[in-house]
């Protein structure tokens, strides 16, 4: 059966093309593309359609914390949020270190509204002591190895890891932190960590831990993307690491965007994450940065904890913000209704790039290819616990509003998402 999305304006990044095109989508894949009838069509006046959204960074908490997400809630969400390929972080329980749990991850994301491509273990469950299983967790799928949630503090491993990666062309996502200078910490250090009477993690952490790495990396030539940056400093590490020619990328997060130590406010939990919410001029270098081009990408870090756990005390409450759902609404309200970036460009950090550092072709919308569809439109709406298909309600933005909601997203042309009281 045909399906035609009609008036809506159709942003492709790939080619940067902007415009009112009608869309035919027939078996799965686009058909026709130009002013087109048929009786089987939705209007879609007022929506934009593109390409899905692309995450490096998702995490998906199954196996082992089945009550802050499984693949099946992380899935919808994901798909709620735009998305139509996550990139699974290993730090499960089991982590993702071996072939057996591989085998497991890859039997449970078959036939579902999302492509997950699992990113594999650095060091052996994680504990930073010896290395994963790398060969084989590249013949079982994995598109990169990461530690995420730690950095691999022994600088010896890492070097024989990324001699490893660069072997076999797999990249190295890393968290950055220096645990000697984080330890204890609980949010970015400064005045307000001061004010509250919070241990604080200073950007150093970050940045001298990106310091180390980046002279290693340029003895092996391994390809490295750096998780979730911060700080300045990390901006300008990395800018000057790639004028040199080295292969590496970064990545931001919307609420390193657009959140700052001064929202912890009254000791919020939903606040609380790893890296912490910078200061505001960090969260300003942040913004330029990203339009300037030297952050790659924009990555979600979706990290849904159980309510039970962000209900404990700043201090022992988890880390981590749920974000797959509202990191589109969140960055088209702060940077693209606010003027500060075309929609084409944010769009292009969130489609085309990521797949790119990833080694995927961006998709693109053109005759041919996968119907994997975003409609979204641009109406004000509050973000309620409900909002959230995730089962991480852990957001800061619990009772904001935002502008720009996903109605729609087709995955080889099946709605994953549809709005129940939507216009479709
Ligand atoms: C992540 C998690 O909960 O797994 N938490 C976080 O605050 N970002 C770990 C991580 O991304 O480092
Ligand atoms: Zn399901
Ligand atoms: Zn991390
Ligand atoms: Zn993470």
């Amino acid at each position: 059966m045909e399906l035609i999305l009609k008036n809506a304006t159709v942003i492709d990044p790939l080619t940067n093309f902007e415009g009112k095109k009608d869309i035919a989508i027939r078996n799965g894949k686009i058909d026709k593309i130009g002013n087109l009838k048929s009786n089987n069509r939705l209007d879609l006046t007022g929506c934009y359609i593109f390409p899905s959204l692309f995450d490096l960074h998702t995490h998906l908490r199954e196996p082992g914390d089945e009550s802050s997400e499984t693949i099946c809630t992380g899935i919808a969400a994901a798909s709620h949020g735009g998305y139509g390929t996550i990139c699974a972080m290993p730090n499960s329980n089991p982590p993702n270190d071996s072939a057996l749990v591989m085998g497991y991850l890859k039997y449970k994301i078959e036939h579902k509204g999302c492509r997950v491509l699992p990113i594999g273990a650095i060091s052996a469950g994680l504990e930073g002591k010896s290395l994963s299983d790398m060969y084989s967790l590249k013949d079982e799928g994995a598109i990169a190895y990461s530690d995420d949630g730690n950095s691999v503090y022994d600088a010896g491993l890492l070097k024989h890891a990324m001699m490893i990666a660069q072997s076999i062309d797999m990249p190295l996502f890393l968290h950055e932190e220096d645990r000697s200078l984080s330890s204890g910490g609980v949010m970015r250090e400064g005045a307000v960590s001061a004010r509250l009477g919070l241990c604080g993690i200073s950007a150093s952490a970050e940045s001298s831990m990106i310091a180390r790495d980046l002279e290693i990396a340029r003895e092996t030539g391994v390809r490295v993307h750096f998780c979730h940056i911060s700080c300045r400093r990390s901006i300008e590490l990395i800018k000057n690491a790639k004028s040199d020619g080295m292969p590496v990328t970064c990545e931001v997060t919307p609420h390193h965007l657009s959140f700052t130590d001064e929202d912890v406010g009254q000791y919020d939990t939903n606040t609380k994450v790893n890296p912490p919410l910078p200061s505001i001029s960090d969260r300003d270098d942040l913004i330029d940065a990203l339009i300037a081009g030297d952050i790659d990408a924009v990555a979600t870090d979706h990290a849904p904890h159980a309510a039970d756990l962000k209900a404990r005390s700043f201090q022992d409450a988890p880390f981590g913000i749920s974000g797959v759902e509202t990191a589109l609404p969140l960055l088209f309200t702060k940077l693209v209704k606010s003027g500060r970036m075309s929609f084409m460009s944010l769009l292009y950090k969130m489609i085309v790039s990521p797949a790119k550092i990833a080694g995927f072709s961006p998709s693109c919308i053109k005759k041919g290819e996968a119907a994997n569809l975003v409609i979204f439109k641009p109406l004000k709406f509050k973000v309620l616990e409900n909002f959230f298909l995730s089962k991480g309600k852990n957001s800061p933005l619990i009772g904001k509003e935002l502008t720009g909601e996903v109605f729609a997203t087709l995955f080889h042309g099946k709605f994953s998402y549809r709005k129940a009281d939507g216009i479709i």
